[in-house]
């Protein structure tokens, strides 16, 4: 089956989680970037009110044209109990009918149910089908931590 990972990241932990998650799974790997300054403590501020309000915002490649994936994994940071404006911008320009979709969410460990079913709500309004969730805990967690997280939800997806 031929799947695609797109992430978006701030920090790393979430990209170091879909390069994991692509060598165990395989298949194309698509960073989401954010062309709004999300850095320093004003690009943090600025994160947190556009995440609670559910905005958009600029993302590149722009339109990614996921029409011959048949599996579509979607990574995102949580921020503010919700999902990121790059992950609102994606999931409002892409066309889910009749695609497998799994979700996989990274956090400090508060608000990710949220997060996921806010996720999963934009899925199915576009026609997609949940078929795997997973929530990762970053905070004080180092890189063997989501080494292995990746390796344990890998295993739970081998089988989508
Ligand atoms: C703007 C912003 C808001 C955040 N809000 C939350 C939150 O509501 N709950 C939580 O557990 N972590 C929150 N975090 C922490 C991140 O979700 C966590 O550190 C994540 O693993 C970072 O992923 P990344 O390195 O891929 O950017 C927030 C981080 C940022 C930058």
């Amino acid at each position: 089956m031929k799947n695609v990972i797109l992430y978006y990241s701030r920090t790393g932990k979430t990209r170091f989680l879909a390069e994991k998650l692509q060598q165990e799974l395989g298949g194309d790997l698509v960073e989401i970037r954010d062309l709004k300054k999300r850095k320093g403590p004003f690009g943090f501020l600025r994160g947190v009110r556009d995440a609670h309000l559910g905005l958009n915002t600029e993302v590149a490649p722009s339109g990614f044209d996921i029409s011959k994936y048949e599996l579509i994994i979607l990574g995102t940071p949580v921020w503010a109990s919700s999902p990121t404006p790059a992950l609102n911008t994606f999931l409002q320009t892409c066309n889910l009918m009749n695609k497998k979709v799994i979700l996989f969410v990274t956090s400090r460990g508060a608000g990710y149910r949220q997060a996921i079913d806010i996720l999963k709500g934009k899925v199915e309004a576009k026609g997609g089908k949940v078929v795997g969730v997973g929530s990762v805990k970053t905070w004080l967690r180092g890189k063997k931590y989501l080494f292995r997280a990746g390796i344990e939800l890998a295993k739970l997806w081998k089988t989508v």
